[in-house]
């Protein structure tokens, strides 16, 4: 399957919103990722389910990734799947009871992801797999857009790809964090079959279409 490109809104002109979703949309992006921070699992906020149900219409062929940095994600889960999101991602570092979670997404139809921050190891998912339909592998700490990929995730990557092969598992691995077409390549060859991308898409001199392209080229 050839990697699937996410855009994430955290590094749009929020002054123009729909106009952007719009935008990915056209450009032919089929996944938008959107970052929910809460100001307390992550030193930073951004938005919730209000602004991404208003968000729906703009483009409702995108597949809408919902990547939730928050203390309590049980709280968000039905506010998401109302707000018209496709795929909710939970951070295992803020589950108590992550089997729990991930069937409760399910059950509200979204499918269900966990992600992992950089210091982060992988078993916290060897007992869900079967409740698994997307791994978020961090690449950077989470918080904020624009920051240096860290290089040891590509590691991660590949040790997550072979725990799936070796399980049998069928979950998604997507990478999240300074990916741009230089460390594009890399995250391909490790594994990744999502790739999203902030700074490097919204900020690409030929616009959003103009660094999907350039992604899709350095990864084809
Ligand atoms: C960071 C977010 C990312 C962020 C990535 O906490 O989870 O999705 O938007 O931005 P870039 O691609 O600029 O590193
Ligand atoms: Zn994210």
């Amino acid at each position: 399957m050839a990697p699937l490109l996410a855009p994430s809104l955290l590094a749009a002109d929020f002054s123009r919103l729909g106009e952007q979703v719009r935008e990915c949309a056209l450009a032919g992006a089929p996944y938008l990722h959107l970052d929910v921070m809460d100001g307390h699992f992550v030193p930073n906020l951004t938005f919730g389910a209000g602004l991404i149900r208003a968000l729906r219409s703009h483009a409702p062929e995108l597949v809408f990734d919902a990547h939730l940095m928050v203390s309590r994600p049980d709280d968000f889960i039905a506010p998401m799947a109302e707000a018209g999101v496709n795929a909710l991602t939970v951070h295992a570092e803020a589950c108590l009871h992550l089997q729990r979670t991930l069937s409760a997404i399910r059950a509200a139809g979204m499918k269900a992801g966990v992600a992992l921050n950089p210091a982060t190891g992988l078993d916290s998912l060897r007992y869900v797999l079967g409740d698994l339909d997307l791994v978020l592998v961090m690449t950077v700490n989470p918080g904020f857009g624009g920051q240096s990929f860290l290089p040891q995730a590509a590691k991660k990557v590949s040790e997550l790809a072979a725990l799936r092969a070796e399980s049998g598992a069928s979950f998604l691995i997507s990478v999240d964090g300074g990916v741009d077409a230089k460390t594009a390549p890399e995250l391909v060859r490790s594994g990744a079959d999502i790739l999203v991308s902030g700074s490097f898409v919204f900020g690409h001199p030929g616009g959003i279409a103009g660094g999907l392209a350039a992604l899709k080229d350095v990864i084809s």
